[in-house]
């Protein structure tokens, strides 16, 4: 059944993950949660109907990623892990 598209994403934490992001760089955050790199996406996500969500960073800045993948505003954490 590995070819069943996913309803949920998996939680990979039920934290955001603090990055520092650069200016003009592009980050392909994990929105299914099955990625081994955190909170990024390494194409685990093949068949199950995810895909990662783009950001590019407008400036030098720390940012928090969404961990547990039911953020209202992927690809960042808007509080929502606090009620899972
Ligand atoms: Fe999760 Fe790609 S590995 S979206
Ligand atoms: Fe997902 Fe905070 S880690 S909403």
């Amino acid at each position: 059944m590995s070819d069943t598209p996913a309803k949920d994403p998996v939680i990979a934490q039920k934290a955001p993950y603090p990055v520092e992001v650069s200016a003009g760089k592009t980050y392909f955050w994990c929105a299914c949660g099955r990625s081994a790199k955190q909170p990024f996406c390494d194409g685990s996500h093949k068949d199950t109907g995810f895909s990662p969500v783009k950001y590019t960073a407008e400036e030098d800045k720390k940012v928090f990623f969404c961990g547990c993948k039911h953020t209202g505003k992927p690809p960042f954490c808007d509080g929502t892990h606090s009620k899972l």
